[in-house]
């Protein structure tokens, strides 16, 4: 089963938390309008920080938290408990690969892939293309008509941007930060 070093997982537990609070937080705020009782899922959790906020800010009816590192599930899972006192019922933490996901179609209002899709099959360079596409199939095929793609991502920018528009998905919001870090929202059609 496919983790993370100790090391990446020590740097993202301690610092992406803080920085979407004080950054993510307003900019979803701003960007992200989603209908009422929302059901969301997130791939590649980690932390469970970013899960935390999109249930504070979204109130969803149903929040699908996934890691495929089983070491992540319980870290999301503690991060709940932690905050909350329990993971509440509305909240699912799930072990899942994000490249074959078991949920039917067409589940989600939003799906949330933060710093995960170029960690997908663990390929760079030439493969990485492939686990991009794969990665966002799924993204594409859980999501309803309408539905909003919420991604953080530093690499293979082109290649959502392409995959993303040749499925007719409209960009909501989109920013560079350092002119690396892209933060996006795309709506499906529908
Ligand atoms: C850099 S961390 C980002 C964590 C969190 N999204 C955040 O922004 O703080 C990448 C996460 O993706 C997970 N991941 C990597 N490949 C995955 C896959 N194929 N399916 C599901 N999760 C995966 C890792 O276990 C890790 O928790």
């Amino acid at each position: 089963m496919p983790e993370m070093s100790a090391t990446a997982r020590w740097f993202v537990g301690r610092t992406n938390g803080p920085l979407y609070r004080r950054f993510v937080r307003r900019w979803l705020l701003q960007s992200l309008k989603l209908p009422a009782g929302p059901a969301i899922l997130e791939i590649g959790s980690g932390s469970g920080d970013l899960g935390l906020l999109v249930h504070e800010l979204f109130r969803p009816s149903r929040l699908v938290e996934t890691d495929h590192d089983p070491a992540q599930v319980t870290a999301t899972r503690a991060s709940f408990v932690r905050a909350l006192g329990r993971v509440p019922p509305e909240v699912a933490v799930e072990q899942a690969d994000a490249l074959s996901l078991s949920y039917p179609d067409r589940s989600f209002d939003a799906a949330f892939a933060f710093l995960v899709l170029h960690h997908l099959g663990g390929h760079f360079g030439r493969k990485a293309h492939e686990s991009f596409e794969r990665g966002l199939s799924e993204l594409d095929r859980l999501l309803k008509p309408g539905g909003q793609l919420v991604y953080l991502e530093l690499v293979q920018l082109g290649t959502i941007r392409r995959f993303l528009q040749a499925r007719g998905y409209v960009a909501v919001a989109r920013h560079r930060t350092l002119g690396l870090l892209e933060r996006a929202i795309w709506r499906k059609p529908g």
